[in-house]
């Protein structure tokens, strides 16, 4: 115990730790974080078991990790709730050579079944047209919109990985969803957490991960068949979709097999995708609409910039956005203000690195608090209420901010940043056209968000009024 007590010398401060424990009784959500960096500083630590975790506060801090510091913290921790699962395969949690290759691979491919072609505006383009109807089904009563998102957001990717979307009836695909939301809440829970700290003995113990680890093995189940289809479809000539180019590429680099293409990779990259690409839109989505409902002065003024600017004979493209300099900054504020992932993803020092004038030794995981940045009272004006005017200049047009960092930033930063954006553009363009989000008398949404892995809206109805 008195070996695990001993701080490196230097070592960023933190609150006292039980012997052997650690801090356990030290939740790792981003509102004890900032009331430890108001204690502590800017970079300061946590021990859970004998491992410990430095965390990175504040626009100026995150920035000299991420950014200034761009080779410092570009590995994954091994997080062992995660590794029964994804072994150290794919994109977000893996390292090193694969990580580099799978990770280029993906931009390129990504972008090789979009911009080129267009072909991803167009798939957003059809799938705001099934959501709209899907809302318009509702007829103006009160509904939940949570999954109808989620499907959306998701027939996206499902389009550019498989080729086709699922229709929002499929029940088989809405337990894929429900199994996926559960697992991504489930994971940010704090006794969830108690894994990676004690995995050889919470193993044997019932509890929150073993539902995240069953789920994920459905869920796997499901991308497998999907990728067995297109092996037994595959025609490289004619490559349909990002798996089947994903096919074409295990046969080239089968002389370089540290880069990964393989089956089992795909496979993981195939989850990433899919886990990364669609509760974080989704959520930023359903965010979205309580803001307009909240803020009824603010969507009025979207509205009449749309129906200004493209009006209501067609739908929203991609060429609109610079033309709609408020609604981009409506978007952005609801990107700040959702604080979708409010902890980032994990991170470790790859070297010795000195960060605020501690020593974070090479291997120490490390977490940038993107909370901290989206909210940091030195770069917003009224960093604590929702104003899209943090993204407008004198003149209402848009305007970039330094601390805008929802997406992360340095050699890690979000895979889909791009995609991301078209699709908040889009969805959220189509459904300010075409409806106004009104509560449901009696059952104003709560802002109090869900801190699991993400931040996520409490479950809500709202009414959506056709214009
Ligand atoms: C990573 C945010 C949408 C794919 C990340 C990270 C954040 C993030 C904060 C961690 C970056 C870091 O470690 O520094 C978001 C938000 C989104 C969004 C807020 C939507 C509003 C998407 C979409 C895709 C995607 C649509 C799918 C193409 C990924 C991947 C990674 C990632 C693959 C892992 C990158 C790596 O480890 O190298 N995202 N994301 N994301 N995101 Fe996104």
């Amino acid at each position: 115990d008195v070996v695990r007590n001993w701080r490196p010398s230097n070592f960023p401060p933190g609150p006292w730790a039980v012997p052997f424990l650690g801090n356990i009784f030290t939740g790792v959500d981003f509102k004890t974080m900032q009331k430890l960096a108001r204690e502590y500083g800017p970079v300061f630590s946590l021990r859970r078991g004998s491992q410990r975790m430095v965390f990175v506060s504040g626009y100026k801090m995150v920035k000299e990790a991420l950014v200034n510091q761009l080779d410092s913290f570009v590995e994954r921790p091994e997080l062992p709730l995660f590794h029964v699962i994804y072994k150290g395969l794919g994109i977000a949690l893996s390292n090193g050579y694969l990580w580099r290759k799978q990770r280029k691979f993906a931009n390129t491919h990504l972008r090789y079944f979009g911009e080129g072609q267009k072909t991803l505006e167009r798939y957003i383009q059809v799938e705001s047209n099934f959501l709209c109807e899907a809302f318009k089904e509702e007829q103006g009563r009160p509904f939940d919109p949570h999954y109808i998102l989620t499907n959306a957001v998701s027939n996206v990717i499902s389009s550019v990985l498989f080729g086709h979307r699922f229709e929002y009836s499929d029940s088989t695909f809405r337990k894929v969803l429900e199994l996926d939301n559960e697992a991504i809440v489930l994971a940010g829970f704090a006794q969830t957490q108690l894994y990676d700290a004690f995995p050889g003995l919470m193993k044997y113990l019932p509890g929150p991960h073993r539902t995240v680890h069953t789920n994920y093995t459905e869920i796997l189940n499901f991308l497998k068949k999907e990728i067995e289809k297109h092996q037994e479809e595959w025609n490289p000539e004619d490559p349909r979709d990002y798996i089947d180019v994903y096919l074409s590429e295990i046969e080239k680099k089968k002389e370089d097999p540290q880069a990964g293409f393989n089956v089992d990779t795909l496979l993981i990259c195939t989850i990433d995708l899919i886990e990364a690409g669609t509760e974080t839109s989704a959520t930023t989505l359903r965010w979205g609409l309580i803001f307009m409902i909240y803020y009824p002065d603010i969507q009025e003024k979207a509205q009449a910039e749309i129906d200004r600017v493209i009006g209501q004979a067609r739908q929203p493209t991609l060429a609109d956005r610079p033309n709609l300099p408020y609604t981009e900054a409506v978007i952005h504020e609801i990107q700040r203000m959702g604080n979708i992932v409010p902890l980032g993803f994990p991170k470790m020092a790859s070297k010795d690195t000195t960060l605020g004038g501690y020593l974070i030794p090479k291997g120490t995981a490390t977490t940038t608090i993107l909370a901290s940045v989206l909210f940091d009272k030195n770069e917003w004006e009224t960093p604590d209420t929702f104003n899209p005017a943090h993204f407008l200049d004198s003149m209402g047009q848009f305007r970039r901010r330094d601390a805008f960092l929802p997406f992360s930033a340095g050699k890690r930063m979000c895979l889909g940043e791009q995609l991301a954006r078209m699709e908040l553009f889009l969805f959220l363009s189509s459904l300010l056209q075409r409806f106004t989000f009104c509560p449901v008398p009696g059952e104003m949404p709560s802002l109090e968000g869900v801190l699991g892995f993400t931040h996520s809206p409490q479950d809500f109805r709202l009414l959506a009024v056709p214009r």
